[in-house]
C-alpha cells in the first residue's frame, strides 16, 4: 500500500506513468466518455482548513470515476473535540477505501497514515502541497512538452528553470522536491526571514535550487514564473507584518519581461491581485492559472486510480 504524503513519495518513473494516465483520463473527460474504475469505492476527505479547488476537484473526480465521497471538517467531526488522530485514522480507514487530508503540521498526516489501513493523500499541510505541484507539472507538460510513443517527453523538464517569487512556504518546499526528482532548477527569491529551509523541504542536497535576493534576478531566463499568497492558511496573525515584508515580491510585467519570451505564469490560487501578482500578469496571455486549477481534478483522478488499482495495462 502506498500513501501520497509528499512529492518525494514517488519516483521520476512513476511520475512519467502518472502523467500519461492523466492525459488519457483528461481526454476521456473532454470526450464525455464514461470511465468508472472506482465504482463502490469511497474517499473520505478531511478538511481542517478551507478549500475550494481541492474539495471540488476530489469530489467531482471521485464521482466521475464511479465512487463516492464523505466530507468531514474539524468543526463537524470529533477531530475538533480532540479525538486522537490515531484513533480517527483507525476508525475512518475501516470504512472507506482512500483518505485525503488537508491539515496543519505534516506530522499530523504522517501519524494518520501510520494508523490507516488505506492510502492517504496530502491535500495540503503547512509544509507541502503535492497534488498542486502534480497539477502544475502536468500543466507545464501539456503546454510545452512533445508527446512521444510513451507519453510526454519527460526530458522536457530537464534543465528548465522555475522562478519562485514570494514565501518559502508549502508550495515552495514541494517545488524543491519536484526539482530534485525531475531534474530542473528552482530560482527562489523570498524576503529575508521567509526563506526556504532545505531540511523542512525534505531535499537531500541544495543542488536543485538557487537563492536570489532580487526577485527580478530570480525570474531572469525562467521558463516558468510562479508565486503564491503572502499569508498562507494558519499564518493569518502575521498578515500585517507580511504585507510590509513582501511588498517588493509582487510578480509584475517587469519580472515576466526578463523571463523566457514564452515563459508561463502559474499560481495555485486563491490569488490576491495587487499583492503577490498584478492583474496584468495573472489575467495576461502568459498565465495558465485556469488550466492549472482544472488539472487538479485530472491529476487527482489518475492519482486515486494509481493508489487504489495500481498500474493499468
Ligand atoms: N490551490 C488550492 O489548493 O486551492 P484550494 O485552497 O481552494 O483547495
Ligand atoms: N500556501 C497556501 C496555498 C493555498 C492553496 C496556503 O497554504 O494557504
Amino acid at each position: 500500500m502506498k500513501h501520497y504524503l509528499q512529492f518525494k513519495d514517488f519516483r521520476a518513473e512513476e511520475y512519467a506513468y502518472l502523467f500519461e494516465r492523466v492525459r488519457v483520463i483528461k481526454q476521456r473527460f473532454k470526450n464525455y466518455e464514461k470511465y468508472q474504475p472506482l465504482v463502490d469505492r469511497t474517499l473520505a476527505m478531511i478538511f481542517e482548513k478551507a478549500s475550494t479547488r481541492t474539495r471540488v476537484s476530489f469530489e467531482a473526480g471521485m464521482y466521475q470515476m464511479g465512487g463516492s465521497v464523505v466530507h468531514l471538517t474539524t468543526g463537524d467531526s470529533q477531530l475538533g473535540r480532540a479525538e486522537p488522530i490515531e484513533d480517527s485514522a483507525r476508525v475512518i480507514s475501516r470504512m472507506v477505501d482512500l483518505v485525503m487530508i488537508r491539515t496543519f503540521e505534516q506530522t499530523k498526516i504522517e501519524r494518520f497514515a501510520a494508523h490507516s489501513r488505506v492510502p492517504v493523500i496530502n491535500g495540503l499541510t503547512n509544509e507541502f502541497h503535492p497534488c498542486q505541484i502534480l497539477a502544475d507539472l502536468f500543466t507545464y507538460l501539456e503546454h510545452r512538452a512533445p508527446i512521444g510513443a510513451r507519453g510526454f517527453e519527460m526530458d522536457s523538464l530537464k534543465g528548465k528553470v522555475v522562478a519562485w517569487v514570494g514565501d518559502g512556504n508549502n508550495m515552495a518546499n514541494t517545488w524543491l522536491q519536484a526539482a530534485e526528482i525531475l531534474g530542473f532548477t528552482v530560482h527562489v527569491s523570498t524576503p529575508s526571514g521567509y526563506e526556504v529551509d532545505p531540511k523542512v523541504a525534505g531535499i537531500s542536497s541544495t543542488g536543485c535550487f538557487k537563492v536570489f535576493n532580487d526577485p527580478i534576478e530570480a525570474c531572469r531566463g525562467a521558463h516558468l514564473v510562479t508565486t503564491d499568497v503572502w499569508t498562507s492558511m494558519g499564518y493569518e496573525a502575521e498578515n500585517e507584518t507580511r504585507l510590509k515584508a513582501f511588498a517588493d515580491w509582487c510578480v509584475d510585467a517587469d519580472m515576466m519581461a526578463v523571463a523566457q519570451p514564452d515563459a508561463l505564469f502559474m499560481h495555485c490560487l486563491p490569488a490576491h491581485r495587487g499583492e503577490e501578482v498584478t492583474a496584468e500578469v495573472i489575467d495576461g496571455p502568459q498565465s495558465v492559472v485556469w488550466d492549472e486549477a482544472e488539472n487538479r481534478m485530472h491529476v487527482q483522478k489518475a492519482l486515486m486510480e494509481y493508489l487504489l488499482l495500481g498500474r493499468i495495462g
